[in-house]
């Protein structure tokens, strides 16, 4: 078989130790002890906040430089008849959408459609059979992988299990993008990092390895991480299932803030139908191979589609209001 896969996803695996240390296991505290509180300090949030303007003014200025068609802004991230496969499973056929810089995009579809595999072509770690890939404006469907690189330095995805590195601890996780900077002291990058943790939900956790950390935990750890680089675009795989109410609650909160405080443009992969309806500016819902829809939530919620009523419907029944 033909090797699509380019890169793998960083530090994945369960890595060393998935026994809790010395029994502390913070998933087992109550949310006030495991630092997972809507509260965050004045302090942490001036920290953040003035680490993200920096961000928010280099996403605007991003956002600007991305090339304009008839006057309109052109997209930040497009699929442009886009088909990939694997050996006979043709997973998305034909399928174009976009995302304006600075929007949100909501990717919907039931299990095994390919979202994850369009989030993944996004960041070029699979490459389409067909079709032109636009990220950050540029078509990066014949980048090489140091271009590839490049564009992941702009774009950044938040895994499902958080793809942290498992022998590093949660603090050096989230310092990382910090550290490969070289312009800021012990002192600044270790009040950001608190500063971010405290953000998402997971304050105080520094000194934990990701082993130590529940899915929710790794999730918030990995967003932390992701913004950490400051990036312009943040892709997310089902940011918010497998986890307690409280952490989706915070996890989708968080997303809402980084979109409007951040102008970040993101994708975010999710089966909460109430999240996209909050969150997005688009959605786009994949069904057996093809986007069957693409446009804002109100004309999803006009469309006389039966499949796409089918889903919505469905949704509802598994996520009782
Ligand atoms: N590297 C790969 N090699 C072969 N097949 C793959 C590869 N990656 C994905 N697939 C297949 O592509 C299809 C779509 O997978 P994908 O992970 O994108 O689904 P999904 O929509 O994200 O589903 P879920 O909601 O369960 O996460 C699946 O049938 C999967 O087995
Ligand atoms: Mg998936």
């Amino acid at each position: 078989m033909e090797e699509k896969e380019l890169k793998a996803e960083a530090g994945s695996g369960t890595g060393v130790g998935d026994e809790p240390r010395n029994g502390a296991d913070p998933s087992a505290l109550p949310a006030e002890q495991a630092g997972r509180t809507d509260e965050v300090s004045v302090e942490a949030q001036e920290t953040v906040l003035e680490f993200m303007a920096v961000a928010a003014q280099q996403n605007e200025a991003a956002n600007e430089a991305v090339p304009e068609r008839r006057n309109q802004p052109g997209p930040y991230i497009a699929f442009d008849h886009v088909s990939i496969a694997f050996d006979d499973l043709v997973v998305l056929d034909d399928v174009s959408f976009f995302v304006l810089p600075g929007e949100t995009l909501c990717i919907l579809g039931r299990s095994g459609v390919g979202k994850s595999v369009a989030l993944k072509i996004v960041m070029g770690f699979l490459k389409p059979d067909k079709g032109r890939v636009l990220v950050a404006g540029e078509d990066i469907s014949h980048f090489s992988e140091r271009e590839l690189q490049e564009v992941r330095r702009k774009v950044t995805m938040v895994f499902q299990n958080g793809a942290l590195f498992d022998s590093l601890s949660v603090g050096e996780n989230v310092a990382f993008p910090l550290r490969e900077r070289g312009d800021l002291g012990e002192d600044q990058m270790q009040q950001i990092v608190r500063g971010m943790l405290e953000m998402v939900g997971v304050a105080g956790m520094e000194n934990l390895l990701p082993s130590d950390l529940s899915t929710g935990m790794k999730r918030s750890v990995a967003i932390a991480r992701a913004l950490a680089s400051q990036p312009e675009a943040i892709l997310y795989d089902e940011p918010t299932t497998m986890v307690d109410p409280l952490m989706a609650h915070l996890l989708g909160e968080l997303i809402e803030r980084l979109k409007t405080q951040l102008h970040l443009t993101s994708i975010v992969v999710t089966h909460d139908i109430r999240f996209a309806r909050k969150l997005a500016d688009r959605i786009v819902f994949l069904h057996q191979g093809g986007a069957r829809f693409f446009g804002t939530v109100e004309e999803m919620d006009r469309s006389v589609d039966p499949i796409l009523k089918e889903f919505l419907t469905m949704d509802e029944l598994v996520l009782p209001v």
